[in-house]
């Protein structure tokens, strides 16, 4: 097979659902944004070698609805050659993107692709506007309808992740957030114009960072929140990621596209995998789903310089990072020197846009390898109903 290559990969801001700087911004509009943003950091690029845009959604119905991979990119000015999917596999949605989209270059289907996600959360909830589950199944397998604060209760419980521990994983993925927001070290977000509508009609403003992180967080302000999805419960607003508005893109080349375009490469896309596992404790995914990865690409868990491990819940993202073996706070605390899960923060400060969140990650762990020379690096998240997905991604000199 040959190598799918990475040139290009951006995000816009993450901002708070209903209540942030894209609530009143179609998700169509934020999507060809960020399509034109992946394709202005290739010098020359031409639109028309794209072959096909594959875009993660979550909930792809209403204003992300029928395929708003070929609406954006249409709308961005990609030329009609151009063919566009709409991929779901919920939260791996945008990375999902990513490994089908490799797969077309690796497989010399295609010499240039591209991938993304996104997600209006403020446009259409979690679930979608009119969830319906079925019946009959309801009765006998409701766990695959069960909320995933309770799936996050469930690991929490089982798995004896205390309320403490979740917490001061939550401060810190804020304290990481806010340290990287003052070091500008999230170089892979594009200012994104936002829509608001204020007595005149449509206004537009640039937003350019993301509005969910809250520098001021202590532990003590998180024990005092009441649980958020069940009365006795430890899962609260602050140990949750937050639900947020965002778009993601990459652009992928074969190794010879790179030569035709004289374009430099930043990373080698070199496994994904997915996993099952039970859906009423699909926050262990990543603990299932990286193992399973780093054996396919004959890598230790110390081979691998940075994570970025999706905070879909502290308890999940706890108890995944403990059962690969970086569990210790050393390898998530913001003041540690051996830091490399979520060293930006996570979703819990940073939102995770359900279907956009895969190639998120994968921007924010791109530009974190480049800066600091990190080889190899590997991005993971659980997945409602029940599943995990886990890719690496190598350095390229
Ligand atoms: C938990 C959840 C219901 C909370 O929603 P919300 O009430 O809109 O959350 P908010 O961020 O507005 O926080 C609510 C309140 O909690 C408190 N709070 C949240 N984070 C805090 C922090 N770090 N420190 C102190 N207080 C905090 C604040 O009082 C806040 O209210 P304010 O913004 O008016 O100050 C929602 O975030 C959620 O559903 N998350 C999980 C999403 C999910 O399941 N995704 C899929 C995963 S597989």
């Amino acid at each position: 097979m040959r190598d799918a290559y990475i040139v290009s990969a951006v995000r816009t801001p993450g901002c708070k659902k209903g209540k942030g700087a894209f609530a009143k911004t179609r998700p169509e509009t934020l999507l060809a944004h960020i399509l034109n943003a992946a394709a202005e950091r290739v010098k020359g690029f031409d639109k028309k070698i794209v072959d096909d845009i594959m875009i993660g959604c979550a909930t792809p119905e209403a204003e992300q609805g029928l395929n708003i991979a070929r609406i954006a990119l249409l709308m961005a000015g990609y030329p009609d050659s151009v063919s566009g999917a709409t991929v779901n596999r919920f939260c791996s949605s945008g990375l999902e993107s990513i490994a089908l989209s490799s797969l077309r270059i690796m497989s010399g289907w295609s010499e240039v692709t591209m991938a993304g996600g996104i997600e209006s959360m403020s446009c259409v909830p979690m679930g979608g506007n009119f969830p319906r589950p079925h019946p009959e199944w309801a009765k006998v397998s409701p766990e695959v309808y069960v909320s995933m604060g309770i799936t996050a209760e469930n690991v929490a419980k089982r798995y004896k992740i205390s309320r403490e521990l979740q917490d001061e994983f939550s401060y810190h993925s804020h304290m990481k957030a806010a340290e990287a927001q003052k070091n500008k070290l999230f170089t892979e977000i594009v200012a994104t114009p936002a829509d608001k509508f204020e007595g005149k009609g449509k206004e537009t403003f640039l937003q350019d960072f993301d509005d969910g992180v809250r520098s001021d967080t202590t532990v003590e302000g998180l024990g005092k929140l009441k649980p958020a999805f069940a009365a006795t419960g430890s899962v609260t607003a602050g140990n949750s990621s937050q639900t947020t508005d965002g778009a993601a893109a990459c652009i992928i080349m074969s190794g010879d596209a790179l030569k035709k375009y004289d374009v430099k490469p930043l990373v080698k896309v070199k496994y994904y995998t997915t996993v099952g596992c039970k859906a009423d404790e699909m926050g262990v995914g990543p603990a299932l789903a990286i193992p399973k990865v780093l054996k396919m690409a004959g890598l230790m868990v110390e081979d691998i310089g940075l994570f970025e491990i999706n905070e879909a819940f502290a308890s999940q993202a706890v108890y995944s990072a403990q059962q690969i073996g970086i569990g210790d706070k050393k390898f998530w605390a913001y003041d540690s020197k051996e830091k490399k899960i979520n060293i930006n923060g996570g979703a819990i400060a940073l939102g995770h846009p359900l279907g956009c969140t895969g190639s998120k990650l994968a921007a924010t762990l791109i530009a974190n390898m480049k800066r600091l020379g990190v080889k190899y690096g590997v991005e993971s998240m659980c997945i409602g109903g029940g599943m995990g997905a886990a890719a690496i991604f190598e350095l390229c000199e």
